[in-house]
């Protein structure tokens, strides 16, 4: 350990367990798609370690990616000094690297490479590991604690879509950015009196374009979860006009679909955890509307990865901040297996089992859709 500063400290928050004295050397990687808050993880996480436990902190580099070529940094005081407002993560990440199926580019097969992954961590001293990603990354975090790497996860995702927890971070980051996006695209449609189409991200689940919409005040939000009517949003845009208000704001989410239709995909990516890009339902929409509705201008703004990127805000920073402390105090009590989650006020932690391989969909009851539909927000759905 550099930093003098902390060394001799007396090791706190030592009392849980008598795991404590075991852990000596810690892993940390950050995998999967990157968004605001990875880096405030990060440093809550490495401070922790260092200055409650004077414990050894290894940083992989892009994820599993570092641990499968051991390539992989020592993690000081330092190093993670003056990253809190900083968006992305210093580790870098991977959303294909995977240990139990690593895409293998000379013969175009996937194999298993699990067990050295681990061996070399033990090589290396490892004695526990703490995963910050998805759902993907904690099917992986409870599959290495059985194989005798014991894993702490910290859920991330813009998307919100992970069960367990009522919110991972970066998710606010990203409706913050919808949110602003909407005010900036609303000057316009009032000055052009157009129908603009904003399509989010989100991958199957709405959260993003439902709280993103709700708080940038759309007319019409789609979502995942609830297959839309084209002619009820036809009806919306023609209506608004005929009132004279001249102008309407849907905001889609990239995994929306028509009553009866399928999911946009961009492209395919085999190699990745999930292999499915999606992207560009906005423009289907629009098309949908535009032979509907021959009078009205139409226009699409994609957000894409606008939403991952920039400064978390103060909410993220606070729960990145607290998700890395407690996940940090996870490893030093023996709380494997298990992933820090926030359930009303609290962060707890809960088995990895209730996370691995699932999705948190929006409820077509939750009170923000009976809100925005009192409010006279159109959810596509039939009339
Ligand atoms: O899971 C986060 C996310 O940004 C999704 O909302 C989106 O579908 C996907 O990742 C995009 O992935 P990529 O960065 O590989 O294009």
């Amino acid at each position: 350990m550099k930093s003098k500063q902390f060394s001799k400290k007396t090791p706190k928050n030592t009392s849980s367990n008598n795991k404590t004295h075991k852990i000596k050397k810690v892993g940390i990687l950050t995998s999967g798609g990157d968004c605001s808050g990875l880096n405030a993880t990060l440093r809550a996480c490495v401070k922790t370690l260092i200055h409650d436990y004077g414990v050894k902190v290894i940083g992989y580099r892009d994820g599993f990616r570092g641990m499968i070529e051991n390539d992989y940094q020592e993690l000081t005081f330092k190093d993670v000094s003056g990253i809190l407002s900083i968006g992305g993560t210093i580790l870098g990440t991977s959303n294909k690297a995977n240990p139990f199926r690593q895409f293998q580019p000379k013969t175009g097969e996937f194999k298993d490479v699990s067990k050295k992954v681990v061996a070399d961590a033990k090589k290396l001293g490892i004695d526990a590991l703490i995963a910050i990603g998805g759902d993907g990354t904690m099917s992986m975090a409870a599959r290495f604690t059985e194989m005798g790497l014991p894993t702490v996860g910290i859920p991330k995702t813009i998307d919100n879509d992970l069960m367990a927890t009522d919110l991972t971070f970066g998710f606010y980051t990203a409706v913050e950015i919808v949110k602003e996006s909407i005010d900036r695209i609303n000057t316009t449609a009032m000055s052009h009196h157009r129908v603009m189409v904003i399509e989010v991200m989100g991958r199957y689940a709405g959260w993003i374009a439902l709280y993103g919409g709700v708080s940038g005040g759309a007319d019409v939000i789609l979502i995942p979860e609830i297959p839309y009517d084209i002619d009820a949003v036809a009806e919306v845009c023609s209506s608004r006009n005929k009132q004279g208000k001249g102008f309407t704001i849907i905001v889609i989410a990239e995994g929306a679909k028509p009553i009866g239709g399928d999911l946009t995909v961009q492209k395919i990516v085999k190699e990745s955890f999930d292999t499915l890009r999606l992207g560009g339902v906005g423009h289907v929409l629009a098309h949908q509307l535009e032979e509907k509705l021959p009078r009205l201008e139409i226009r699409v703004t994609i957000l894409g990865h606008l939403q991952r990127g920039g400064s978390p805000t103060a909410f993220d920073r606070i729960l990145s901040t607290r998700f890395g402390h407690y996940a940090a105090n996870m490893v030093m009590r023996g709380e494997f297996a298990q992933m820090a989650a926030l359930r009303g006020s609290q962060i707890v932690s809960v088995p990895i089992s209730e996370v691995a391989g699932k999705n948190k969909f929006v409820p077509p009851d939750h009170d923000l859709i009976l809100a925005a539909k009192s409010l006279g927000t159109s959810f596509g759905e039939k009339q």
